[in-house]
């Protein structure tokens, strides 16, 4: 999904960070996952309320970290852009065709496994 105009237009634009201690500085094992989780939210969020969201992994952890000082027990992940849908005729020709090219995901037997790894549940079969 593209936000009007490509993210470099985006309303909104975030930096997802995850703190990787926890209390007294014990190391959270968990910290990206709390980050994923707290992301999924914002997106189911947001798409309840006709936002849209573009993740973005593209962007330069170290220059983040320089830019906003981000101490060191913590880790710049994601970039994030939130906003409205935009008009695909504002985006390149090679944006809007991906734009309007239809979705496919990742078949359930892939990555839902029963009984050992690699092997597709019964329920996916
Ligand atoms: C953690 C994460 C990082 C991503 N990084 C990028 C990225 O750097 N550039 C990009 O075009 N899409 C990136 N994506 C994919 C898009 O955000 C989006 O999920 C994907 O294009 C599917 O969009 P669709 O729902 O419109 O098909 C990333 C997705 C995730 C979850």
């Amino acid at each position: 999904m593209r936000i009007a105009n490509g993210q470099k237009t985006a309303p909104v634009l975030m930096l997802a960070v995850a703190k990787l201690t926890r209390g007294n500085d014990k190391p959270n094992h968990h910290a990206l996952y709390d980050l994923g989780l707290g992301v999924q939210n914002l997106v189911v969020q947001a798409t309840a309320l006709d936002l849209f969201v573009h993740q973005m992994a593209g962007f330069s952890p170290e220059r983040a970290r320089e830019l906003f000082q981000i101490p060191d027990d913590h880790e710049p992940v994601t970039m994030i852009a939130l906003g409205y849908l935009g008009d695909p005729d504002q985006l390149s020709d090679q944006r809007r065709e991906l734009e309007l090219a239809p979705r496919t995901r990742k078949p359930l037997r892939e990555f839902v496994h029963g009984g050992v790894w690699g092997e597709p549940a019964e329920l996916v079969k």
